[in-house]
């Protein structure tokens, strides 16, 4: 998978004088359904988050507060995404290595996962995963 196959979307957006409403639904808005939600918070300053590649687990990835950096990487090419409204959210496939920088001051970052927590899909090691990258 390249990192070409990587990138943002934005999500309807319902605006509202009472506030701004958006929604997203497995299959519909992301490429993939929804098997998992899990959220980063109180990351303190100059923290880095990431440091690894899934084999198989589609996610996508979003700025609900605050803001972040993405770096994504398919061991040819490294893109750096900027993350910092709630209604964009970046997709990122499987066999990308990925690191999260630059968080600000109270900042959360929710990411929609299309499968359960499974440690086996991870690549922890980056020459492990530019190893598995070879003989795709
Ligand atoms: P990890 O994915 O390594 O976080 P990061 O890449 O942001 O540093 O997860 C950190 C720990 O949390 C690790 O011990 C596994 C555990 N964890 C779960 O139990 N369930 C989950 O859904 C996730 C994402 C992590």
């Amino acid at each position: 998978m390249q990192i070409q196959k990587c990138k943002k979307i934005e999500f309807p957006k319902i605006q509202d004088a009472r506030g701004n409403l958006s929604f997203i639904e497995g299959g519909i808005h992301v490429p993939f359904d929804i098997q998992r939600v899990y959220y980063l918070y109180d990351v303190p300053g100059g923290a880095e988050r990431g440091g690894h590649a899934h084999k198989g687990l589609h996610q996508l990835i979003i700025a609900m507060s605050g803001s972040f950096d993405v770096v994504l990487d398919d061991g040819l090419e490294k893109k750096r995404f900027h993350l910092n409204r709630s209604y964009y959210g970046l997709y990122v496939c499987p066999m990308i290595w990925r690191e999260l920088d630059n968080f600000s001051s109270g900042s959360v970052c929710m990411v929609l996962a299309s499968n359960r927590y499974d440690e086996g899909d991870y690549y922890r090691s980056y020459p492990e995963f530019i190893d598995a990258k070879k003989i795709l």
